[in-house]
């Protein structure tokens, strides 16, 4: 059986490490495309030339024309510009914006069968616009965020409790930026939920708090450290686990910028909701119970991410 095709489009600091975990997982053969002429060319070779010493099957290509991602079984999309230091992600949003119209259209002539995974930011809003650009299902569009701050929260509690990230699981929902909702209720360590292990003395509320707010500023702390560019491989890694979920048929749950049509009382916008990702793409979202305060966070969220939505119609009249 012939390999999966993986199209990574956008050759930058996450596209390369994509590209450099797809192969070293061997999940398919990869193409790196961008604008820049060269760039994916050298990307693609430079990894290729890894595969001995790490002895991976997988054919790597560089390219800067659609018609090289044509039947791609997956398209993760980074193409677009990050943030510098003192920029939200918002700011990106013009930019972006006319990237992902050139992407969607790209996407939909050449790979309309692929599972779509947007990392673009502002995440929430490109990939609703990546979506309606390229027309393709619903289910078959989605946008990673969720994943990537989940982990950071994860990461940031196993510091804290001082156990092994293995053992620490957390929910990141809501849209991917500075209002996002870690959820503290269902998030545990082996099961043990941390309102449990504050009760236990393991931390107290004021330290708890402090973790839910830096993993909110997960990301500017990195762009503040590097300053020339944001975070790349947590997003890479991120975002190869949906792909991997994908392609294996896992059924994983994950939370991640999912199509809401009903659920949790959303129609019709990407928000970050608890999926089920399996060969169908986004198979189902799971519609968890939120307390008062917890709806009164994700709907704060979500209108945030609303507004973004509405600036992008106001940009783009085709969106209206
Ligand atoms: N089509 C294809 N590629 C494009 C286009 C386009 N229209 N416009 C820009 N690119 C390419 C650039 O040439 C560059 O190689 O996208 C790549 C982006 O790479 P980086 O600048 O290194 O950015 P990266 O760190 O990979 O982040 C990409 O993901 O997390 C988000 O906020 C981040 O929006 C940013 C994106």
């Amino acid at each position: 059986m012939a390999r999966p095709k993986i199209a990574l489009i956008g050759a930058g600091q996450i596209g390369g490490t994509l590209a450099h975990l797809a192969a070293i997982k061997e999940l398919g053969d990869i193409v790196l495309f961008d604008i820049a002429e060269g760039t994916p060319q050298g990307k693609a070779l430079d990894i290729a030339e890894s595969g001995p010493s790490e002895g991976f099957d997988a054919a790597l290509k560089g390219a800067n024309d659609y018609a090289d991602i044509a039947g791609a079984d997956v398209c993760i999309v980074t193409a677009g510009v990050p943030r510098k230091p003192g920029m939200s992600r918002d700011d990106l949003l013009g930019i972006n914006l006319k990237v992902m119209k050139a992407v969607g259209e790209g996407i939909a002539a050449n790979a309309p069968d692929a599972f779509v995974i947007c990392i673009t930011n502002p995440l929430d809003a490109m990939v609703w616009a990546l979506r309606e650009f390229s027309g393709l299902p619903h289910a078959k569009v989605c946008g990673m965020a969720g994943v990537l701050d989940s982990a950071r929260f994860r990461h940031f509690l196993s510091l804290e409790f001082n156990v092994s990230m293995k053992d620490v699981t957390a929910f990141v929902l809501g849209g991917h930026g500075d209002t996002m909702v870690p959820l503290t209720r269902y998030s545990t360590v082996a099961g043990i939920p941390l309102p449990d292990l504050v009760k236990m003395g393991w931390t107290t509320q004021d330290k708890l708090d402090a973790i839910v707010q830096r993993t909110r500023d997960g990301g500017a702390e990195i762009v503040g450290l590097l300053k020339t560019g944001s975070a790349f491989y947590a997003p890479a890694t991120s975002a190869i686990e949906m792909a991997e979920a994908y392609l294996k048929d896992q059924k994983r749950l994950l939370p991640c910028a999912a199509w809401c049509d009903g659920e949790f009382g959303l129609k019709g916008f990407y928000v970050g909701v608890p999926t089920i990702i399996g060969a169908g793409g986004i198979e189902r979202i799971v519609d968890i119970k939120m307390t008062k305060d917890e709806q009164a966070m994700f709907d704060n969220s979500v209108n945030a991410v609303k507004g973004l939505v509405e600036a992008c119609k106001g940009i783009d009249e085709s969106l209206a």
